[in-house]
C-alpha cells in the first residue's frame, strides 16, 4: 500500500512516502528560525509550517516519483503537540484526503515513534516494552496487545530530552541540545561530576530530571569561567551518564516485573549513543530482544507515521472527516472505540 504521511506536531514539517515495506521519500525541513530564542516559538512554527507544508509534500512525492492520484492512503500526526502546528499538517493531509477521496488516518505522534523501527509496522515477540524518551516524553509503556498501551512508569517534572536541551542552554550550547551534549560528551570522563540520578532508591518506575539540571546549575556556579569551558567534556559526559543510567534501569527493572520479552527504544533520545551502547550492554545474554530504531527515523520524521498507520489502513481504520487535531492526546487513550 503506498501512503502519503505528514508530521507536524512541533517545529520539523515532515512528509513522507512509503510503499509497504520500501520507504519511497522522507522528507524534514527544519526550522532555524527558532535557534535564537534557544526553544519552540510556537506561534513561530506554526507559520513556518504553513510556508513549508506544501513544498515539503510536494518533494517527497516527486523523491517517490508518484502522482498524488497514485497514493492509495493518507496519514497525518493528530496530537499530542503544539496545537498551531498541528493544524496544519492535519488539515493539510485531510483536505487532499477528501479531495482525492482516498482513506484517511489521524496517527498518535507517540504510536510514530513506537513504529519508527518497524517496517511495513510488524511488531516484535509481545509483551514489549517501549522507553519513549523525546522532548517531550519519557515512559515505560508495556504492550501485550497491539494497539494497546499500557503506562508502567513516566517522568514526574522534565522529559529527558527536555533535561538534554535545558542544560546545553546553561552551557551555551545552543538548540537542540541532545546532539551537542553528546558531542561533547564523548571526550569527557562520565564519572568526573557525580551528579544526582532522579529518584535512586526509590519503588516504582518513574523518572525524575528536575534535579539533575539544578544540581548542573550549582555546579556551573561553582566553576570559574575557564574551568566551565575546560571541564565542558566532563561535564557533559556526567550529566548524559546520569539521565542515562535511570533510564537503563529502571527499563530492567521493567522488564524483571512485567515479562517482558522485546524492548523497544523509541523518541529523539533515542538518537543518543551512550543510551544506545548501554542497552546493547544490558541486552548481551539477555532473553529479551532489543530494537533500536534508524537514526535517522529516532526525531520527528513522518516515516514513522507512514508505518504507524500501514497496519491500521490495511486493517480498514479510518478517521472521520470531522476529527479534529488533539494537542493532548495521551497513548494510553487509544483504544477500540478511539483507534
Ligand atoms: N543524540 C542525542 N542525544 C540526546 N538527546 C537527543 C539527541 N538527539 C536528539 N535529542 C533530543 O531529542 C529531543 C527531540 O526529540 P523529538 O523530536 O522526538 O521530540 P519532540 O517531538 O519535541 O517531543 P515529543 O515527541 O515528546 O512530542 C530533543 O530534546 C533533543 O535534544
Ligand atoms: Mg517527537
Amino acid at each position: 500500500m503506498k501512503i502519503l504521511a505528514i508530521e507536524s506536531s512541533c517545529d520539523d514539517t515532515a512528509a513522507a512516502v512509503i510503499d509497504a515495506e520500501q520507504v519511497l521519500a522522507n522528507v524534514v525541513s527544519s526550522q532555524p528560525v527558532h535557534e535564537i530564542w534557544g526553544g519552540v516559538v510556537p506561534e513561530l512554527a506554526s507559520r513556518e509550517h504553513m510556508k513549508t507544508i506544501q513544498p515539503v509534500v510536494g518533494l517527497a512525492l516527486k523523491k517517490a516519483g508518484l502522482d498524488l492520484r497514485e497514493i492509495e492512503g493518507i496519514a497525518a500526526t493528530r496530537g499530542p503537540g503544539l496545537a498551531g502546528s498541528l493544524l496544519v499538517g492535519f488539515h493539510f493531509a485531510k483536505a487532499l484526503a477528501l479531495a482525492l477521496d482516498k482513506p484517511f488516518l489521524g496517527i498518535n505522534h507517540m504510536e510514530g515513534h513506537v513504529y519508527a523501527p518497524f517496517i511495513s509496522g510488524q511488531l516484535p515477540p509481545l509483551p514489549m516494552l517501549v522507553l519513549i524518551v523525546s522532548g517531550g516524553h519519557t515512559q515505560l509503556i508495556r504492550v501485550a496487545q497491539e494497539g494497546r498501551y499500557e503506562l508502567l512508569g513516566q517522568t514526574l517534572d522534565d522529559a529527558a530530552g527536555e533535561a538534554f536541551d535545558k542544560v546545553a542552554k546553561l552551557l551555551g550550547l545552543g538548540y537542540p541540545g541532545g546532539p551537542a551534549i553528546s558531542r561533547e560528551a564523548a571526550s569527557g570522563d562520565p564519572a568526573a561530576f557525580a551528579f544526582p540520578r532522579g529518584l535512586k532508591g526509590r519503588e516504582g518506575l518513574d523518572f525524575s530530571y528536575s534535579g539533575l539540571k539544578t544540581a548542573v546549575l550549582h555546579t556551573l556556579r561553582a566553576l570559574s569561567e575557564e574551568q566551565r569551558r575546560t571541564r565542558r567534556a566532563d561535564l557533559c559526559a556526567s550529566f548524559e551518564e546520569a539521565v542515562v543510567d535511570p533510564l537503563v534501569g529502571q527499563s530492567l527493572r521493567a522488564i524483571d516485573l512485567h515479562g517482558i520479552r522485546s524492548l523497544v527504544l523509541a523518541g529523539g533520545v533515542a538518537a543518543n549513543q551512550r543510551l544506545r551502547q548501554r542497552l546493547l550492554q544490558a541486552n548481551q545474554g539477555a532473553g529479551w530482544q532489543l530494537v533500536l530504531p534508524e537514526l535517522a527515523h529516532c526525531t520527528d520524521n513522518a516515516v514513522m507515521i507512514a508505518r504507524a498507520a500501514h497496519g491500521r489502513l490495511l486493517r480498514g481504520e479510518r478517521s472521520g472527516w470531522d476529527l479534529e487535531a488533539t494537542p493532548r492526546f495521551s497513548l494510553m487513550e487509544l483504544s477500540e472505540s478511539n483507534p
